[in-house]
């Protein structure tokens, strides 16, 4: 009998075992033997396929089909390890005795309330949810599958393990655009590092993995450390009941962005909060602009409260629109101060859901945003390319753009454009001054 390979969903293959064509799958590749069988039916719609990535501790990730739809999915599975186990039957997942009954309930009502989250949001740079359900006694999320790899396995092709700062900084202003908006519905991710984005073949960055049932159980089963990664986590979410808010994902997209340019990763938060002899990006990489060093290291503050407070301010100094002096922070005129520790939260919701500090890429249309796609490529000179095509509603053109020309820019275009814009204003001033003068000198010589 003929089937869809389990491994691509792209092919018919027989169930004789002969290897796929496309994707080489033969049914005996490794799986993790926690991981649902193969060609296991969901909702009477999806079939489960081969797992994507590594089990972490609180799911399973399948390449999945959605044979209503006849598209490939990718399906997560609700499965907190440490509370949790699969039945002798295969298939069901039965939380341990004792207290992981409680613990694996109270995880999966927050799995599938932030799956009901999650499916309301519509960016280009949040995973797209498209469903949700319980069986086997868990829970599942389905969301529409992406070809492409997490950013993390991207960076370890990469000579040095590290991308050209310019395009770093794209991918991370795009990731910035996405929890944007999770910020402004009062989501926090919690968990953002290279391997929770997920680069696709065009080179569209996309947050993935959200955390809330993560953090439940986590907080409700004294397992702290699997509820964030060293490096990536700010000192608050070491500690129980630490204040978080949207400057938590702050620090992880900083980590992220500093790994991303040098290589590394930070320090874990616990050794800088005893010493912090973390170097700037600058330090570690050359080519890392002065400005652009400042402003990942403005994320990575460990102290919460002298840390960048939203993704919109991090974004901000990405952009370089927005430079640090004497510890405070100069604005652009026009632009409010919303306070170190506002949250994006709290301020969309004064401000009616809209927020009045406007990114350029908000400003220049969201169409552009939402439909945007960008290329990061390896030239043969071994330069990094970055090429960004615009196909959103509003804007059909194509552009590409030379990230070799585009970083100079990053530090200081706006500020160049600013001082332009008022040049005018002080040269009337300075004009007129004289022009008062002389009228004063004339009057005073003809009287
Ligand atoms: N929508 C998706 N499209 C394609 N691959 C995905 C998708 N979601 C997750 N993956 C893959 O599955 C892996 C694990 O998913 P993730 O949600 O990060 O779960 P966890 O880290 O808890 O195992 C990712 O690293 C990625 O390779
Ligand atoms: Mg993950």
């Amino acid at each position: 009998m003929a089937t869809l390979c389990p491994g691509c969903f792209e092919e018919e293959v027989s169930t004789g075992g002969e290897p796929c064509p496309t994707c080489g799958w033969s049914g005996e590749q490794d799986r993790p033997p926690l991981a649902l069988p193969v060609q296991t039916e969901l909702k009477g719609r999806y079939q489960a396929g081969r797992v994507l990535g590594e089990p972490g501790g609180f799911g399973v990730t399948y390449l999945g089909y959605d044979r209503l739809q006849n598209e490939k999915v990718a399906i997560k599975e609700y499965f907190p390890r440490e509370v949790a186990g699969r039945d002798t039957d295969g298939r069901s997942v039965v939380p341990h005795s004792g207290r992981g009954d409680e613990e694996f309930a109270y995880g999966k009502e927050q799995f599938l309330g932030e799956a009901q989250t999650l499916a309301q949001f519509d960016h280009a740079n949040i995973v797209s949810v498209r469903d949700f359900f319980e069986a086997n006694g868990t829970a599942y999320l389905v969301m529409d599958y992406y070809e492409g790899k997490p950013l993390e396995a991207y960076l370890e092709e990469q000579p040095d393990g590290c991308m050209e700062p310019g395009a770093a900084t794209e991918v991370m202003l795009r990731i910035l655009d996405g929890l944007k908006e999770m910020h402004r519905e009062g989501y926090l991710h919690r968990d953002i590092k290279p391997e929770n984005v997920y680069l696709t073949k065009e080179g569209r960055p996309i947050l993935i993995d959200f955390g809330a049932a993560r953090q439940a159980v986590g907080e409700r089963s004294q397992s702290l450390s699997v509820v964030m990664t060293p490096g990536y986590a700010p000192y608050e979410q070491y500690r129980r009941n630490g204040d978080q808010g949207p400057y938590t994902d702050v620090y992880g997209a900083g980590a992220t962005l500093y790994r991303m340019m040098t290589g590394e990763k930070p320090l874990p938060a616990t050794d800088r909060v005893v010493e912090d002899t973390l170097q700037s990006p600058r330090e570690v990489n050359p080519e890392v602009p002065e400005g652009l060093s400042r402003a990942v290291m403005g994320a990575l503050a460990v102290g919460n409260k002298e840390r960048l407070a939203t993704a919109e301010r991090l974004q901000v100094r990405l952009q370089g629109r927005e430079e640090e002096s004497g510890g405070t922070f100069q604005k652009e005129s026009g632009q409010r101060d919303t306070g170190q520790r506002d949250t994006g939260q709290q301020k969309s919701r004064r401000e009616g859901g809209q927020s009045s500090e406007k990114t350029p890429s908000e400003s220049d249309g969201k169409s552009n945003v939402g439909g945007s796609s960008f290329r990061v490529r390896k030239r043969d000179d071994g330069r990094t390319e970055f090429s960004e095509s615009k196909s959103g509603r509003l804007n059909n053109k194509s552009e590409n753009v030379n990230i070799k020309n585009t970083r100079p820019n990053l530090a200081g275009k706006n500020a160049r454009s600013n001082s332009q814009k008022e040049f005018p204003v002080k040269k009337v001033i300075k004009y007129s001054s004289i022009l008062v003068i002389i009228v004063i000198i004339l009057n005073w010589y003809l009287s």
